[in-house]
């Protein structure tokens, strides 16, 4: 099996002045195509930097980023990102944001029919139908964050990277999204790396959950979530076995804690 994402001994280093802040620490990572990644960790640890480097928005210092094979040695066209850091477009409507990536690429032949339902059907599915119109400036933070994941979902992509996309969101949202997402997913054969900070949304979702050791961030532990599919997100975090895999992720993120390093 050829790994879809692969980290192979990453260390990634930022200078700021004469500082320097030692992000990542000799991460080697393989992920499976198809599986639902998530990533845990504290403030700090680097989560959003190795998104950042599977997507190649930035390249490591040492060791090398693998998509399917091949080194990221720019931007990584086979993945969505939903970033941490709302990056809709000020000047375009929702419906315009939401259909930005068809585009590009792959979709330039795409019907302008066809182009408007994909566009209407997760607009739809993240519930902002009636707010198509509207500029990101109208809208809540958590719609904005709704749009954000729409876009990303038209698109479509082998793999979809998402950094704490729920976060901002009430719980009732939250679980209907994190509902709807696993709908969308299983089955699919997509690969999907899902940062939060949340232990219960790494369990309810995930097939693997890594957590991250505080800066400089390394894999501290990686847990395999068994599950069974397809998942209720909604009844999953009552059964027994959910209590464990609660028990043993909280301990190893707890080691963290001990250092004074903040939870995030
Ligand atoms: N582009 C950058 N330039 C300089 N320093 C950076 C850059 N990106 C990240 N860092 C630093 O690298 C470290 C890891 O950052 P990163 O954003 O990956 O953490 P994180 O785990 O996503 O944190 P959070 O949970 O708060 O989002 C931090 O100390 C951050 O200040
Ligand atoms: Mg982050």
């Amino acid at each position: 099996m050829v790994p879809i994402v692969e980290f192979d001994r990453v260390s990634k280093i930022f200078f700021k002045g004469n500082a320097q802040i030692h992000a990542l620490q000799n991460v080697s990572l393989q992920v499976r195509p198809g599986e639902l990644l998530a990533v845990v960790g504290p403030s700090g640890c680097g989560k959003s930097t190795l998104l950042n480097l599977t997507a190649g928005l930035m390249q490591p210092g040492t060791g090398e980023v693998r998509y399917d094979g091949n080194a990221v040695n720019t931007v990584n066209t086979q993945v969505a990102y939903v970033t941490q850091k709302d990056n809709l477009l000020p000047w375009r409507t929702v419906e315009s944001n939401v259909g930005l990536p068809l585009e590009v690429g792959r979709y330039r032949d795409m019907s302008a029919a066809q182009k408007r339902e994909r566009i209407t059907r997760y607009i739809t599915m993240v519930g902002l139908l009636g707010f198509e119109n509207h500029f990101p400036a109208e809208l809540s933070g958590g719609m904005r964050k709704r749009a954000q994941l729409a876009r990303s979902l038209v698109y479509e992509p082998d793999t979809l990277l998402m950094d704490e996309p729920f976060g901002a969101l009430d719980a009732q949202l939250k679980l209907t999204l994190q509902a709807e997402l696993l709908k969308t997913w299983e089955g699919s054969g997509k690969t999907l790396i899902f940062v939060t900070h949340d232990i219960t949304e790494a369990i309810s979702l995930a097939d693997r959950v890594i957590v991250m050791s505080s800066r400089p961030g390394t894999i501290r532990s990686i847990a395999d979530i068994k599950l069974p599919r397809p998942r209720d997100v909604f009844h999953v975090r009552f059964s027994p076995e959910f209590g464990e895999y609660f028990e043993t992720l909280w301990a190893a993120l707890k080691e963290d804690m001990k250092n004074g390093t903040e939870l995030h």
